[in-house]
Order: structure tokens, then C-alpha cells, then sequence
């Protein structure tokens, strides 16, 4: 059976961008609130007739250029996105030129992107498809209500993709060397985002309070779901460690979702990995949901950080409730 391999990866954000203090004229904050409470400093959120798919397409060509791969070549299209600029789907197979791939979207929150990944390896082993790109990207600023300062601060949109290939040397060992992944539909009830306006058809220009008024799109009970995350995130791990039959010290990166310094402290405490392990980009992003683990990705492997070979530990999790890690050699 063939074993997949990563080959590519790439990001792309909106030129836009809103500094803490911007927030602090929209609603009762202030910067060292969200500094010390959070990380964040500033979120990238789509500008006024900007879309989630421009940016999907572009970091799809991106990941495909670094790949050396051609578009027609690509067999599947996984986008990962809980917030489609058309529910029916997100149609950046066409816009790539990817004329021959089946094109789906995969909704699991914040989890989604390894979701995707998991998914895609298992096209590949199975011998179904041979190359898949996996897009990963979110645009919360359409459905944040930027009344509710419990969760306006924290979000902001961008896409990633990584290319991921069946390995031609067909005794090779695959890039997913260990998952976990699960769900809690109990806790549906900590988080959830009901639908109103896409990027489509978005109800406001853009970040003001009166866009999305009448509606309160995002609910979250921050501590339980920050709770969720301290007790999951390491419990992944050791899981997708497990599996993979390496130790903790086999890890060389921990890239996982941004939602929180503090959660990103907390894992990589557990993990017994130094600060200048752990790729942390959350600062200049905010929680930008299904996109944050392949953005952060493509900053630290074209910063030359993350090297051909090196293992690393994803963790994403999130909405659902849901979760999924994995040990993957970029
Ligand atoms: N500015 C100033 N004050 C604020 C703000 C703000 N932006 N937001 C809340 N507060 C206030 C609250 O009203 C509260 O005031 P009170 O004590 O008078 O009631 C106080 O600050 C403390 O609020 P908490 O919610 O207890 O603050 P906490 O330390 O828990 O931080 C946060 C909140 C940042 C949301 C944190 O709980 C968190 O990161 N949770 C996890 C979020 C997460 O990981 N989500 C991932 C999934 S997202 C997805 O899947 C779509």
C-alpha cells in the first residue's frame, strides 16, 4: 500500500488587519486584557468584498508551487472551514485549475485541518487517490457578533494548504506516523455558531458594531471550553505518540492550534518542549480556527525553522465538541 508524504505548504491572510486598540473602540477592552489574557496583538479579518475562497486559492498555489505540482495533477480537494463563503461548498477546485480532483468541504471547527490531513492519508494508503491538497482556512469575522467582547478579540480569518502525495518509494514509512482524533457532542452547548450571512453575503461591511446586529452568532463559555483544551490537548498527544510508538522526546516541533498562549504554554509544559519549540504565531493572528495549524506550519517551514524529516506534534481542537492530534514528519 502506499504510504503519503507532505511535499508542499502554503498561507495566505487578508491585507486587513485590526490592532487591540482598534477593538478598544468597538467594545469595552483593552489591550492588556486581551494581551495577558490571550497573546493576541492584532487579527487579519477579510476587507470589504474579499472572500474566504481568494484566500484558500491562494495558499492552495502556494503549498502547489513549493510542491512543484501541477493543479490538473491533484486528485482531491479537502477544504476544512466552518464558515464557507457558499454552504453548498467552497469552489477553489475550479479556481486553481484542479479540473480533475473531486472537491469536498469537511467541517470540524478548529479541529478541522487534521481532520483533513488524517483524511487525505487515508485516500492515499488505501490507493484511492494520489495527490490531495488540503486547504484549511475560516473567516469568523463574517459571524463574530463585534458586540460580544467575550469573543470579537479573538478571532481572525487566513487560509493554509499542504500537499500531500502518495510516496513513490513504496516501502516508505507515511507522514502520519500516529492520530487520535474524538468528539464530544455534550459539549455542543460550550460553543456553537448558528448561520447568518456568509462571506457571500455578509450582513456588514466589515468589523463595526452594528454589523450582525440582532444576531449573536458565536457562543462560547471561555473557561469550559479553555478547560476542554488543557485537559485534551497533552491527552491527544500522548495518544497520537502512542500510536506512532515514540516518546515525547521524539518530538522536534509542537505546532498546534492557536486559540490561547496560555494552552499553547500549558501543552508544551506537559510536553517537556522549550519555548523556542513550539511554533506560536498567535500574536499577529489571533484564532483563525481551521487555518492556524497550516499557517503557522507555513511560517516555520519557509522561515527554516521546521526542516525536511522533522516530527511534529499537531494538536487541533475545538467546536464539536472535537479534537484531533497527530505526529507528523514534515
Ligand atoms: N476585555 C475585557 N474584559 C473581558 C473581555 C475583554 N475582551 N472578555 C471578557 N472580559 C471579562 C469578563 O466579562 C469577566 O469579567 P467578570 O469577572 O467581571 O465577569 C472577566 O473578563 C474574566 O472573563 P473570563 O471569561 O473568566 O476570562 P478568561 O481568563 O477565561 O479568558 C478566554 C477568556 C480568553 C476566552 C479564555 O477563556 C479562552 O481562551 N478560552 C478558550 C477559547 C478556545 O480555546 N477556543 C478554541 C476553540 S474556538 C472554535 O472552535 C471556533
Amino acid at each position: 500500500s502506499a504510504a503519503e508524504m507532505l511535499v508542499g505548504v502554503g498561507s495566505s491572510v487578508p491585507e486587513t488587519y485590526l490592532t487591540n486598540h482598534d477593538l478598544e473602540r468597538l467594545v469595552e477592552t483593552s489591550d492588556e486584557w486581551i494581551v495577558t489574557r490571550t497573546g493576541i496583538r492584532k487579527r487579519h479579518v477579510l476587507g470589504k468584498g474579499e472572500t474566504l475562497a481568494q484566500h484558500g486559492i491562494t495558499s492552495a498555489k502556494r503549498a502547489l508551487e513549493m510542491a512543484g505540482i501541477a493543479a490538473e495533477d491533484v486528485d482531491l480537494v479537502l477544504f476544512a472551514t466552518s464558515s464557507p463563503d457558499d454552504v453548498f461548498g467552497s469552489a477553489c477546485q475550479a479556481a486553481i485549475g484542479a479540473r480533475h480532483a473531486v472537491a469536498f468541504d469537511l467541517t470540524a471547527a478548529c479541529s478541522g485541518f487534521v481532520v483533513a490531513l488524517v483524511t487525505a492519508a487515508q485516500y492515499i494508503r488505501a490507493g484511492t487517490f494520489r495527490t490531495v491538497l488540503v486547504v484549511g482556512g475560516d473567516a469568523l469575522s463574517r459571524f463574530v457578533d463585534w458586540r460580544d467582547r467575550g469573543t470579537c478579540i479573538l478571532f481572525g480569518d487566513g487560509c493554509g494548504a499542504v500537499v500531500v502525495t502518495a510516496n513513490p518509494d513504496s516501502e516508505a514509512q507515511g507522514a502520519i506516523l500516529g492520530m487520535e482524533m474524538g468528539s464530544d457532542g455534550e459539549g455542543h452547548k460550550h460553543l456553537h455558531c448558528t448561520y447568518a450571512g456568509g462571506g457571500l453575503k455578509p450582513l456588514g461591511d466589515g468589523p463595526t458594531p452594528s454589523s450582525h446586529a440582532a444576531y449573536s452568532n458565536i457562543y462560547m463559555a471561555g473557561q469550559d471550553v479553555f478547560k476542554f483544551a488543557v485537559r485534551t490537548v497533552p491527552a491527544v498527544i500522548d495518544g497520537a505518540l502512542a500510536k506512532a510508538n515514540l516518546q515525547k522526546d521524539a518530538v522536534d516541533w509542537l505546532v498546534m492550534h492557536q486559540a490561547n498562549q496560555r494552552i499553547l504554554d500549558a501543552a508544551a509544559q506537559r510536553l517537556g518542549l522549550p519555548a523556542d519549540r513550539v511554533v506560536s504565531n498567535l500574536s499577529q493572528y489571533g484564532n483563525t480556527s481551521a487555518a492556524s495549524i497550516p499557517l503557522a506550519l507555513d511560517e516555520a517551514v519557509r522561515g527554516g525553522r521546521i526542516q525536511k524529516g522533522d516530527k511534529i506534534a499537531m494538536a487541533g481542537f475545538g467546536a464539536g465538541l472535537t479534537w484531533a492530534g497527530a505526529i507528523v514528519r514534515w
